[in-house]
């Protein structure tokens, strides 16, 4: 099959048709794949398209600038490409592609602890020095390996470590498990030993290593090894976020880990809402100190304006970037975020906030967010 021309895509959902089509079948069932009967993931999209706006007018809107900061670092866009496991499962330069891509184009990349390029590699990609990346974190068994990956992280520049919190066991992810998983790609983290069980598809083979003891008195111990900003991802609850704000954390991401994990978490949009309230209650938000990101089923300019508007600094965007440079490498990717870049100018426009700081609470409708 003859790949389509790049310039045919002209939105992230036409990347994953493309991808569909080219990916090898062990690629499309890790990347595609969600928990269970994948209610969330497709809830994650679908939490979205019940939000709608309140567009003001006579507004001018002839100057549009949707550039800001995450952590105190620039980024042309309030998106960043987060960590996804397995790169090169889909191209053979795996996230060195998003390197490259988020550096040409202005944004930031999470660089994934499971990724298939070493961690050297993705930094050494970097297209200036001064590209900012952040970090994800899985907490290994063995907090020594932990320490290693963070020190090393912070040396090499890196300017936010996002630790995940949604995965103390990896979900069931059955059209993943139905693949046997041969080439992992990756350096497992299992202290070299080669214990993986490759029977159970490529999540099971790889994930075995991460903690599920890990709790809030390990943050201290984080906070002690690290200057970097931390952040936890994968917050669900307004509960949870307002403990990692009262910790004095630098974030949350509000993710249910693009519906991989647990099947009826409810989306990250959703959560926003509550989790801004009860920050609001408490004289914690507005607070440039502690930001909040959204991810999960972001496609559309529209759904990250949606988050802006009600209190996001920005959006998490996952497979569409997998799927961009699977089927056309960095030039993919970069066409994905050039077409975001558009939608945002025209959707800004059309709203009538010229800057993000223009986009106000007032300006969504959300009461069909949560009808359930
Ligand atoms: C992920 N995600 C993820 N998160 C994380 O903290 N560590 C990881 O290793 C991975 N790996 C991973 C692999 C793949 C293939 C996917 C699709 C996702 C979750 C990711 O960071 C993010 O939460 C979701 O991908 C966001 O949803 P969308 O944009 O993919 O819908």
């Amino acid at each position: 099959d003859e790949l389509p021309p790049l310039d045919l895509c002209l939105n992230l959902y036409d990347f994953e048709v493309v991808a569909r089509k080219v990916l090898k079948g062990t690629a499309w069932a890790y990347y595609s794949s969600g928990a269970d009967d994948e209610v969330t993931m497709r809830e994650n999209n679908n939490a979205f398209g019940r939000i709608w706006f309140r567009p003001r007018i006579l507004r001018d809107v002839s100057n549009i600038n949707y550039s800001t900061s995450l952590l105190g670092c620039k980024s042309t866009l309030p998106i960043y490409i987060t960590a996804t496991a397995l790169g090169k499962l889909g191209h053979p330069d795996g996230e060195k592609n998003l390197t490259i891509a988020a550096g040409r184009e202005g944004i930031i990349q999470m660089i994934p602890t499971l990724a298939s390029c070493s961690f050297e590699e993705i930094v050494d990609a970097r297209v200036h020095d001064q590209q900012p990346q952040f970090f994800q974190l899985y907490v290994n068994s063995n907090r020594a390996i932990t320490e290693k990956l963070i020190r090393r992280a912070e040396e090499r520049g890196v300017k936010g470590l996002f630790v995940t919190v949604d995965a103390p066991q990896l979900g069931r992810r059955e059209k993943d498990m139905r693949i046997k998983f041969e080439d992992v790609g990756s350096r497992v983290q299992n202290d070299g030993k080669d214990d993986v069980d490759r029977s159970q598809g490529a999540a099971r083979a790889i994930s075995s290593f991460i903690d599920p003891s890990l709790n809030w008195d390990d943050l201290n111990w984080l906070r002690s090894v690290t200057r970097m900003p931390i952040v936890l991802k994968g917050v669900q609850t307004w509960e949870d976020a307002v403990k990692a704000a009262e910790l004095g954390l630098s974030g949350v991401v509000l993710s249910n880990h693009g519906g991989r994990q647990l099947d009826f978490a409810r989306s990250g949009i959703e959560v926003l809402g509550e989790v801004v309230e009860a920050l609001k209650q408490r004289g914690l938000f507005p607070n440039p100190m502690f930001q909040i990101f959204v991810d999960g089923g972001v496609r559309r300019a529209s759904d990250v304006l949606k988050a802006v508007a009600m209190g996001a600094t920005a959006c998490g965007i996952g497979r569409p970037f997998l799927y961009a440079y699977s089927a056309y490498g960095p030039e993919g990717v970069q066409r994905a975020i050039q077409l975001l870049k558009a939608e945002m100018e025209m959707n800004m426009r059309l709203i009538g906030a010229p800057t993000l700081k223009d986009l106000e609470p007032n300006m969504v409708d959300v009461r069909a967010l949560s009808t359930h």
